[in-house]
């Protein structure tokens, strides 16, 4: 409470919503939480579930919102750059129908902004809108740059939020091999980033933007000024580009050399970035190990990044405080969801942390199905026990909950 440990009291009324905080309550079910830390439970903006996919099955709503109840998330933005991509409203009732029964935690689901998108329909469906700049995975072709501010002031004008994939692809150098994380950085150079957001902003009046994973202080800063709102992942933050490692560690925007990566951390632990993302992209381990030219970009996360980042506060690396604003309230208030804070009227989705039980990341025993981390063997504190509206659906490493999570939308969304 109020950025210090306290011993606390919360009682639960019977919609699972938080009713009173006080140092003692009486009456009702109660539960003693030991000195376990009880913090919010966490919002992931940017996970890839893959839903719908034609390629070899790995993610799932199923598997991806269990590991994401597993990582203490409460609620996952999904990414519209599936097969066949989130571009047209009756795309997004279809996924609106295969998540039904199947979430452990809540869904919003975003758009795909491209210059055939019908973006006032799919405001008024969708959660939010995603637009990408360069190719990545699923986007073979970005807008043309003198299309791009028509785009944003009709995102704009649906009152839904726009998160942007920032990379200039003009700005990408040509390496003659492409065969590590060093080169990759090469290849798109944190100049890239530096070009996409210098042609976006200010954005017109209104939009409310938020820049996906950061890579690099200097982009940081440069979004800060604007006023707008950005991420950055856990891979940026924890891990630098090596010659030696594998296409594993490819992803866009590419890991930066050790001292960017230190500057990026510099400004987390300062509390100077507003939301923590995983940005989850479970490819299957056989297509990421294959020639790093070939291999597609991206890794899983949305299980490990709470829990990584809870380590650093074990470590005294980080204020839980920072880590709480960025992983829980600020990505939920961006959202407009209500949780993220112990605060009355939220609704009572925690966590409970033992910060004395921490263990090494192994992907064998992870719930996301594609059976490989980045982190394999980093020391972890995953929550013990979580609750959706005061349930339990976590405990001791196991998903007891119901699959009764939904699909919605923020509530400053136009109906
Ligand atoms: O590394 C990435 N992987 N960056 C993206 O922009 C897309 C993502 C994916 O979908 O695999
Ligand atoms: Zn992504």
């Amino acid at each position: 409470m109020r950025g210090k440990l306290q011993p606390i009291e919360i009682g639960i009324d019977g919609e699972g919503r938080i009713a009173r905080i006080a140092k003692s309550i009486r009456g009702g079910v109660r539960e003693d939480l030991g000195d376990r830390v009880l913090i919010p439970a966490a919002t992931d903006l940017h996970v890839h579930l893959r839903e719908p996919s034609t390629g070899p099955r790995v993610e799932s709503f199923r598997s991806g919102t269990e590991a994401a109840a597993l990582g203490g998330v409460t609620a996952v933005a999904d990414m519209p750059n599936t097969e066949p991509p989130i571009d047209r409203p009756a795309r997004v009732r279809e996924k609106q129908d295969r998540a039904r029964g199947e979430l452990a935690v809540d869904l919003i689901l975003y758009a795909a902004v491209g210059p055939q998108t019908a973006i006032e329909s799919l405001g008024a469906v969708a959660g939010a809108f995603k637009l990408y700049l360069s190719p990545t995975t699923g986007i073979e072709q970005p807008p043309e740059e003198g299309s791009v501010p028509s785009l944003l002031a009709r995102v704009a004008a649906t009152g839904l939020s726009l998160t942007v994939h920032a990379e200039e692809p003009l700005a990408f150098r040509t390496v003659t091999k492409l065969d590590s994380p060093i080169a990759w950085d090469a290849h798109r150079p944190i100049e890239a980033e530096q070009r996409a957001i210098a042609g976006l902003l200010p954005g017109p009046p209104g939009l409310r933007l938020h820049i996906a994973h950061v890579s690099a202080p200097a982009v940081a800063n440069s979004v800060r000024g604007s006023g707008h709102s950005f991420e950055v992942t856990p891979q940026h933050l924890l891990l630098a580009a090596r010659r030696d490692d594998s296409a594993r560690f490819k992803v866009n925007p590419p890991l930066r050399p050790p001292a960017i990566r230190a500057g990026l951390w510099d400004e987390f632990r300062a509390g100077r970035v507003p939301v923590l993302s995983s940005d989850h992209a479970p490819h299957p381990a056989l297509v990421k190990d294959q020639e790093f030219a070939r291999a597609p970009s991206g890794m899983p996360g949305v299980e490990t990044t709470l829990p990584l980042l809870l380590e650093k506060v074990r470590e005294g690396e980080l204020g839980l405080d920072v880590l709480q604003s960025a992983a829980c309230d600020r990505p939920a208030r961006w959202l407009g969801l209500s949780h993220g804070r112990l605060a009355v009227g939220e609704r009572a989705n925690l966590l409970a942390v033992d910060f004395r039980r921490h263990r090494p990341i192994q992907a064998a025993r992870l719930r996301t199905a594609c059976g490989w981390s980045a982190f394999e063997g980093w020391e972890a504190v995953f929550p013990e026990r979580h609750y959706r509206d005061g349930q339990l659906i976590v405990a001791d490493g196991e998903f007891v909950g119901a699959r009764n999570g939904v699909v919605v939308r923020p509530d400053y969304a136009r109906a």
